[in-house]
């Protein structure tokens, strides 16, 4: 019956809908040459379709870390004999064969075999309340697992085969994502969309170094009115594949951009942010595509476009292209990288912008080791989006979510008159290989007041040294580029720990040979030709103490906060990348030896870190909420890279109605907490019965439990 025979299976679910066959799949991605998975989600659940070249099995998994262990999976075939179509929702607990699950969750719809293919196409709910085996579904990132099994298992219900020979991978995907493949039908009665290639050109990365980042830039062509960029995609050099980590447009804006410009037009480039960077170049911070691994580009949405140029003045635009390459083995690699940009002269309805919410990239974000989940958070406040927004706020259109190897959760929360909205997007399972936009399901309304929080939870179980902020993938960020509209003219809005606080919640007073002022200009970059060198040729300085702070959440010495906020004002908040040899972060930090108080005396920040006892929960749960709760130095800062007001020390607003995080859903109270999160509810508990300032004592007698 096999060869040749075409079964065409249309099970007892048919009567469901007329509508399955006919409505289009709206979502597809190819999973192997053979093997294609589409499929269209909807508020309450999701339809697959499975195209795969075998007359076996099929399956398809739900991963929480793209392994077989804790595996949601789906199974399904046709029998070559019988012509009748399996399915069967199981679970995996680790290498080995699939288990049926008690409760199955899965509707079959249709399944068909020709004489090559299977085709089958099924239904389950996000949530299927089943808490033991099935994983709830949603916006978050979701590894997907797939298997092909060239026969059908050998008897009905046990798929023994699963672990036999087989194809199988894995793909990080959002199923619940807004659909752009719409637009590209109706292109007939459009202009022509173009393109503009900007990539570097035959850029030498040296083999010394396993991190870079370089920075060129470019001018826009000439272009007679105001076009709109509606789109991008990665031009990644074949040969450099996996080694370009990210890339990042910036907008250059000045209102002498030509003059300014034009002269760099032939320039090789720099490494980004180092001395060698010139300093002009720091007014290009306005993000208007952002890559990164894993993403295959974006399309706006229809209403929405990126203004290229302005319908005024047919002006000279610049822009800054930043891509970080990544690879400790390169060998004098050449790279010709970069990004399509697509624009066209139809403009859209809204012209739209990108902003920056965060943490500041510096080494005062610090992880600790040995942590299963810790959570940091980057504060944008009431202030900058009171004064930068129009009156009838933004609407956000998609996300970029940005961390590195440690990052696994991140959500972007939203306040508004101290009560926590739904966070505006969230994230749980977050792969830093697959950093695609996600595009909102529904658009969110940023309001003039409205609070943001971008947090980031990182693991760093197995690390046993401290992370800190940084550019490199070792290092951690904790970004999100915010696609909305209408347009204004806020960049970023972030924040980042004060220097006092980073010691004093640290329990640390007093270092030898260096002063407030020193550390500061060292780890905030204050001072161009003053960059951080190797701390021995620091000559000594009397050690002036540090101002008397409080711990985690007191108040600051008004006259050091005064000098840390002129440090910053001239200044990019980020740190200096290490190249040529200039010290990293940790150097930075081991460098700096303790005075004060007695018990750490003669120790480095860096020993001193270490030294303490980070797999005592109760100690890093405090040092967490003393950062989290603790002071922010915000930055609201404008395309033209003016603050929009001086930076400010503020803390989290006192949120007086958690969001109820997950689960709008219906089912019993799931099973335990959700692995990692550290919930704004959590936030509030740990608030309340560990809100006591972080004293010295204290974290020496936690040091000591040990
Ligand atoms: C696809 O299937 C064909 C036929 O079974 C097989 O020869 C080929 O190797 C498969 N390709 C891949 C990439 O698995
Ligand atoms: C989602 O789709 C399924 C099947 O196509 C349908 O039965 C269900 O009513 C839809 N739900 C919503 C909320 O549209
Ligand atoms: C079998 O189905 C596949 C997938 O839909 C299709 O590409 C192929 O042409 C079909 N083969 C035959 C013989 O109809
Ligand atoms: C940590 O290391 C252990 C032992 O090598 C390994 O089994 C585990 O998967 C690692 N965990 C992470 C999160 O990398
Ligand atoms: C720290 O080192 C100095 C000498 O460099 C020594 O006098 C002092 O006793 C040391 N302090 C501690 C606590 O060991
Ligand atoms: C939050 O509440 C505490 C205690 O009620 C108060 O001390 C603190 O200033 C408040 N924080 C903010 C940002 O309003």
């Amino acid at each position: 019956m096999r060869n040749g025979v075409r079964l065409l299976l249309l099970v007892a679910a048919m009567c469901l809908g007329a509508g399955v066959g006919a409505t289009e799949w709206t979502h597809a991605v190819q999973l192997s040459p053979n093997y294609t998975l589409h499929w269209r989600p909807n508020e309450s659940s999701v339809s697959f379709k499975i195209e795969a070249r075998t007359l076996g099995f099929v399956g398809l998994g739900f991963s929480p870390k793209g392994g077989m262990a804790n595996a949601d999976i789906i199974l399904l075939w046709v029998d070559d004999y019988t012509g009748e179509a399996h399915v069967g929702d199981y679970y995996a607990t680790g290498n080995a064969k699939p288990r049926r699950d008690e409760i199955q969750n899965v509707e079959l719809l249709e399944a068909e075999q020709n004489g090559t293919h299977t085709i089958v196409k099924f239904r389950r709910e996000w949530e299927t309340c089943d808490q033991l085996h099935d994983m709830a579904l949603g916006e978050e990132t979701v590894r997907l697992i797939w298997a092909l099994g060239q026969k059908d298992p050998a008897n009905g219900h046990d798929p023994s085969v699963w672990h036999g020979k087989q194809m199988r991978g894995t793909k990080s995907v959002y199923l619940k994502t807004a659909s752009l493949q719409k637009k590209k039908k109706r292109a007939n009665h459009q202009k022509p969309v173009r393109f503009w290639d900007v990539k570097m050109s035959n850029l030498l990365i040296p083999d010394n170094m396993d991190t870079r980042y370089w920075c060129k830039i470019f001018k826009l062509p000439y272009l007679d009115k105001k076009h709109h960029m509606i789109g991008y995609s990665p031009l990644i050099d074949p040969r450099n594949k996996g080694s370009v980590h990210h890339m990042i447009l910036y907008e250059c804006v000045h209102s002498r951009a030509h003059s300014m410009f034009a002269r760099y037009i032939a320039h090789e480039g720099a490494a980004c942010y180092s001395p060698k960077m010139p300093s002009d170049w720091e007014h290009c911070l306005t993000p208007i595509v952002t890559w990164a691994i894993g993403s295959e580009g974006e399309l706006l949405p229809e209403h929405v476009g990126l203004p290229l140029s302005y319908t005024d003045y047919p002006s000279d635009t610049y822009f800054m292209l930043e891509v970080h390459y990544d690879n400790p083995t390169f060998k004098n690699a050449r790279d010709n990288s970069g990004i399509r940009v697509h624009f066209t002269e139809e403009l859209r309805e809204y012209d739209g912008g990108v902003m920056t919410v965060g943490t500041t990239i510096t080494p005062l974000h610090m992880i600790p080791p040995r942590q299963e989940s810790y959570a940091t958070a980057g504060y944008c406040s009431d202030e900058c989006t009171s004064q930068m927004l129009p009156d009838t706020g933004i609407k956000v259109v998609s996300v970029v979510l940005h961390a590195h190897l440690a990052g696994r959760a991140m959500t972007l929360r939203h306040i508004r008159n101290g009560k926590e909205l739904a966070p505006i997007v969230k994230d749980s399972h977050y792969d830093f290989n697959y950093q695609q936009a996600r595009v909102l399901s529904n658009e969110v309304q940023i309001e003039q007041g409205d609070e943001l929080i971008m947090e980031c939870g990182y693991q760093t179980i197995n690390r046993t040294e401290p992370t800190f902020g940084g550019y490199s993938t070792k290092e951690e960020m904790c970004l999100a580029f915010v696609l909305y509209y209408p347009q204004t003219s806020l960049a970023g809005c972030y924040s980042m720990t004060p220097v006092e606080s980073f010691f004093s919640i640290l329990g640390v007073s007093e270092f030898y040979d260096m002063d407030m002022a020193k550390i500061k200009k060292m780890l905030l970059h204050n001072d161009k030709d003053s960059r951080p060198k190797p701390l021995v040729d620091t000559p000594p300085a009397p050690g002036t103490p540090f101002p008397d702070s409080p711990l985690g959440g007191g108040h600051i010495n008004d006259e050091a906060n005064q000098k840390a906020i002129q440090a910053l004002l001239n200044m990019k908040e980020f740190t200096i990348e290490p190249v040529d040899g200039a010290v990293d972060a940790a150097g930075i930090l081991d460098g700096l030896r303790i005075r004060l108080p007695y018990e750490f005396q003669n120790r480095t920040i860096l020993d001193h870190l270490q030294a303490l006892s980070w797999t005592d929960k109760l100690l890093a749960r405090k040092v967490e909420d003393a950062f989290y709760h603790g002071q922010h130095l915000i930055f609201c800062r404008r395309k033209d890279d003016s603050l929009a007001f001086l930076p400010k020390v503020q803390t989290l607003p006192n949120i007086t109605h958690p969001h109820q995080t997950l689960e709008k859903s219906n089912c019993p109270v799931r099973r335990g907490a959700q692995l990692g999160m550290y919930s704004p509810n959590n936030a509030n508990s740990l608030k309340t019965t560990i809100g006591v300032p972080l004293t010295i004592t204290m974290i020496h007698i936690l040091s000591k439990l040990h």
